[in-house]
């Protein structure tokens, strides 16, 4: 018997790996976050299986559904939104897991912020002007934030930030990063990336706030940076006509001449 830890993805039910679907179709238990995971994904689990929704339920409650599962010698999908490496609160869950000595496994999912770039059009590590992307959150009710993990560092990087759980502070955000970005930074908001309610806002760190309106206060993500603008930035060495590499070699005297050609 297993707990499988499966992100769910960030909304879209075909944006769930075919891993993540097979291990559903054949767990006969099966917990979901009800809050982001859309229900349709439930559709793969096996005809009589236990679907329990764990939105309202505390992480005692969550451990006790699969203790009995572990007795009873059924595997359990453990579903969250998006993938498990952030915000998923997994980690809580396998420690209480390691302790009872039930087995785990982790399939991953695909992440919001790869969700919303792709709503965007967006890559979001442009050559020349930001080859890393931070995944943050501002403070909340439940979560304060490390010492030194505040916008305004992140901020002084230059990288694209990619703001989670944030929306409803985003007059702090813009606030925090302007000093250092820019007022005319790029700034977008996706709400619900890959739902069929999707929208997306374009701004500014200036404007970007007085764009949103009442309904996008949850479930959207705040992305800032000069990559978002999409343009003057530099071409990539990769695809450049004289860059010489292994698959590409330039000349006889290459130390890559002679290595077998490919592509993928
Ligand atoms: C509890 S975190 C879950 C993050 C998730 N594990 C992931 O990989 O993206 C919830 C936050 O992720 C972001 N989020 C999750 N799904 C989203 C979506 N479909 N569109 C935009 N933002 C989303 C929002 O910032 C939301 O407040």
């Amino acid at each position: 018997m297993t707990v499988h830890f499966i992100g769910a993805g960030p909304g879209a039910p075909d944006l769930l790996t075919l891993r993540g679907r097979d291990i559903i179709a054949a767990c006969p238990v099966c917990l979901y976050a009800g809050s982001l995971v859309p229900e349709a994904i439930l559709a793969h689990c096996p005809a009589g299986a236990n679907i329990i929704n764990t939105a309202a339920l505390d992480l005692d409650a969550i451990i006790s559904h699969m203790q009995a599962a572990h007795a009873a010698g059924q595997d359990v999908a453990r579903l969250h939104s998006g993938d498990l490496s952030v915000w998923s609160a997994m980690g809580e869950q396998m420690r209480r897991l390691r302790a009872l000595d039930i087995p785990v496994s982790v399939t991953p999912g695909v992440p919001s912020f790869a969700a919303a770039a792709a709503a965007l059009g967006s890559e979001l590590t442009l050559p020349g002007l930001a080859q890393s992307v931070v995944l943050t959150r501002t403070p909340g009710r439940a979560s304060s934030m490390p010492t030194g993990e505040t916008l305004t560092n992140f901020a002084a990087t230059g990288a694209t930030l990619a703001i989670h759980l944030s929306v409803q502070n985003i007059a702090a955000v813009t606030a925090d990063l302007t000093p250092a970005y820019g007022a005319d930074c790029p700034a977008a908001v996706v709400y619900r990336a890959s739902w069929p309610d999707e929208r997306i806002i374009r701004g500014t760190l200036a404007d970007i706030a007085g764009r949103l309106d009442a309904e996008i206060t949850r479930t959207a993500l705040i992305l800032v940076g000069p990559a978002l603008a999409g343009e003057g930035f530099d071409e990539s060495c990769l695809y450049s006509v004289d860059y010489d590499r292994r698959y590409r070699p330039q000349s006889a005297e290459s130390p890559w001449a002679g290595w077998s050609h490919g592509d993928g």
